[in-house]
């Protein structure tokens, strides 16, 4: 299904929905079995959850109160998003560059905007994001879509703001559904793109090619917070055939799949700090390999 869709191999949906029963476990302390009723779980902070969302704030971010225990680190942000795309400067597509320029831009304001002590430089699972997004909304009518695909800027918008695919915007899921190895090598191809200006201050590690894996949690230093609930973000009216009613979405399962990280490592299901020591050396190796 996630093929005809959304155009992503099961490859790529098996490595993203194995991972919510990770953290599940890792959150509940218990096996969550092969079904997960809801993906709230994955709003943990600093599991897969991380800082410097394209589009999302940041669990504390410092301007809330010391009685507030966190913001909202689920939902679509639009002005979060916003600094996102003032990268851009009204650029009609992203490159691998853009998007790594983007990524730092968003790691420096996320810096600056959380709680001191609280920022952890995700890029592995940022990156791997970005991946999904070349996957789907790359724009398959220009000639370089196979070898370098850009993604069209106007499809990310409504699909992020809308949480609904841009049909009316001439979208369709990409022909040839992108798997786990283009989504790797596209988060590959952007942490290693040579940016042409950083923003300040930056995370150290944070710039130049073949860069250093980023500050992920130790072994032994994860810890589990409180989940926020917050109204569902109601994103502005589509037409009813291009959303999904989540009432009506099957469960999700993932019987046949063995536990994976987001590089495709199996690992035990409850060792997050494991699955992220083996993203950053994965990692790191492609992006020497790269460069
Ligand atoms: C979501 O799933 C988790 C894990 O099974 C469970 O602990 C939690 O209560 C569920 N939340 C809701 C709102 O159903
Ligand atoms: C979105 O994020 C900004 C910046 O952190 C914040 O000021 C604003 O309150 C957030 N909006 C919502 C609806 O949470
Ligand atoms: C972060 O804060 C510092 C000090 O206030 C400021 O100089 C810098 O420009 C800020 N960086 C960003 C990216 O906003
Ligand atoms: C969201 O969908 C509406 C209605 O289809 C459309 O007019 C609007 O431009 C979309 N928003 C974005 C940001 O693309």
């Amino acid at each position: 299904m996630p093929e005809a869709l959304l155009g992503i191999a099961e490859s790529a949906i098996d490595t993203a929905l194995v991972n919510a029963f990770v953290v599940c476990k890792y959150v509940t302390g218990v096996d969550c079995g092969t079904t997960l009723t809801n993906l709230t779980i994955l709003a943990e902070p600093h599991a897969f959850e991380h800082d410097h969302s394209f589009s999302r704030e940041d669990y504390m971010m410092s301007y809330l109160p010391e009685s507030a225990a966190f913001s909202d680190n689920q939902n679509f942000n639009a002005s979060i998003f916003e600094t996102s795309l003032d990268v851009l400067e009204g650029s009609s597509h992203v490159d691998y560059e853009q998007m790594n320029q983007i990524r730092l831009q968003r790691e420096a304001l996320s810096l600056n905007a959380t709680r001191p002590g609280w920022f952890l430089e995700s890029k592995p699972i940022q990156e791997f994001e970005a991946g999904f997004i070349f996957a789907v909304m790359g724009d398959f009518n220009l000639p370089d879509y196979n070898s370098t695909p850009t993604i069209r800027v106007d499809w990310w918008k409504y699909w992020f703001t809308n949480e609904s695919f841009p049909y009316e915007l001439g979208w369709h899921p990409p022909t040839v559904p992108r798997g786990a190895a283009f989504v790797l090598s596209a988060s590959s191809e952007v942490l290693a793109a040579q940016v042409t200006s950083t923003p300040a201050p930056l995370v150290s590690g944070a710039v130049g090619m073949a860069d250093a894996p980023g500050t992920l949690n130790k072994a032994g230093e994860t810890t589990t917070y409180q989940i926020p609930t917050f109204a569902p973000y109601a994103a502005p009216g589509v037409g009813a055939a291009d959303k999904r009613d989540v009432t009506t979405t099957t469960e999700a399962t993932a019987t046949a799949v063995p536990l994976k990280n987001p590089y495709m490592q199996t690992l035990a299901p409850s060792d997050i700090a494991a699955q992220q020591a083996v993203a950053t050396s994965l990692m790191s190796s492609l992006s020497a390999a790269s460069s």
